[in-house]
């Protein structure tokens, strides 16, 4: 009875101590020390001993019951306290560790006079559209009575897809003239921001890639005043309400006639300066009356309707505002220069 207890002993320590689990702990406490566990088993057959046996063995179970149970006791500690450490670790949050700072963004201080002049338009009751920039030659020139031959449908100067030159990138986004007296009810107010392009080389005022906002009204009724009304409203509202403009006859082949629109210098007010380059005034766009071949091609009747037209580049206009002096800065997004704005 002593072997057995002496060996139920060694081999319950020793399993006590390899458990990994609390579960597994508590399965050998029910092996050993539970009702039918194997030392209460033992113990059981206690009656069966002599008078001077009895008292030593019963001895010797209790010393090996104290034993499992100090050894339960001691490998529950460590389990907990290593459970413990582990969840610690995987939960560690170092509160010491400063911030990841978040570049915050900012509007573009292209898109920024761009949003400008939308809530402009949007105030006048114009619509903004924005579509394709591959375009068919036939809307990029024929449509806006740019026939064949004339020297912006050159090679040089146009990014065709197509050897019959009849797909290309837009050169301006006056085909969305185009496209709105094709697709839209009568009359008209719109205007249509977007990419152009071009076969240009870069410098401090070139861009192969540019912006241009066109626009254009189509009504009953419409003539070269309402064209400079509306213009000079839209100037003044984003130069000032004392802005000066003029207008200069030019020639456009889609409208008739046609005119440049300058504003008055804001720099020096028309004595000329750096900014005007001497001029005292500054060319902003240019605009015209609709030309009746290009409203016919559209299936407008132009003696019932008539409309103005305008185009103008919005990266100048932003170098302008803002008085940035070379057109790359626009394009490399280099937040140091953005941040600024
Ligand atoms: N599309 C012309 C250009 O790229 C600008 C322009 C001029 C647009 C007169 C117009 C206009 O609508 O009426 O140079």
């Amino acid at each position: 009875m002593r072997e057995k207890l002496e060996a139920i002993r060694a081999a319950a320590v020793a399993a006590m101590e390899n458990a990994d689990k609390a579960e597994e702990l508590e399965a050998l406490r029910v092996q050993y020390l539970g009702k039918k566990g194997e030392l209460t088993a033992v113990l059981k057959q206690m009656g069966k001993l002599s008078a001077e046996e009895r008292p030593v063995v019963g001895q010797l179970a209790n010393d090996v019951r104290a034993k499992l149970e100090a050894a339960i006791e001691a490998r529950a500690e460590q389990l907990a306290r290593r459970a413990m450490a582990a969840r610690l670790l995987a939960e560690t949050v170092d509160v010491t560790i400063p911030g990841a700072p978040r570049k915050l963004g900012k509007r573009h201080p292209m898109y920024q006079v761009l949003d400008e002049i939308e809530d402009i338009f949007i105030g006048l009751g114009f619509e903004i559209i924005e579509d394709r920039e591959v375009e068919l030659a036939e809307y990029n020139f024929t449509k806006l009575n740019v026939e064949e031959g004339h020297p912006a449908r050159e090679w040089t100067d146009t990014f065709y897809f197509t050897d019959d030159s009849s797909i290309l990138l837009r050169t301006q986004t006056s085909p969305m003239q185009i496209h709105a007296m094709e697709t839209r009810p009568l009359p008209i107010r719109m205007i249509a921001p977007g990419r152009v392009y071009r076969k240009d080389e870069v410098d401090a005022t070139h861009s192969p890639m540019f912006h241009q906002i066109e626009g254009m009204a189509i009504d009953k009724g419409i003539t070269m005043a309402d064209l400079k009304g509306t213009l000079n409203t839209v100037v003044r509202s984003l130069y000032g309400a004392d802005t000066v403009t003029r207008f200069r006859p030019h020639h456009f082949p889609f409208t008739e006639p046609s005119c440049e629109m300058d504003i008055q210098c804001y720099k020096c007010h028309g004595a000329g300066c750096p900014t005007c380059k001497g001029e005292g005034w500054i060319e902003v766009l240019g605009a015209g009356m609709i030309h009746p071949k290009v409203l016919e091609g559209c299936g407008i009747d132009s003696k019932v309707y008539s409309g103005w037209a305008f185009g103008f580049g919005l990266e100048r206009l932003a170098l302008g505002q803002y008085k940035i002096s070379d057109l790359r800065l626009i394009f490399e997004n280099d937040v140091r220069f953005l941040e600024q704005f």
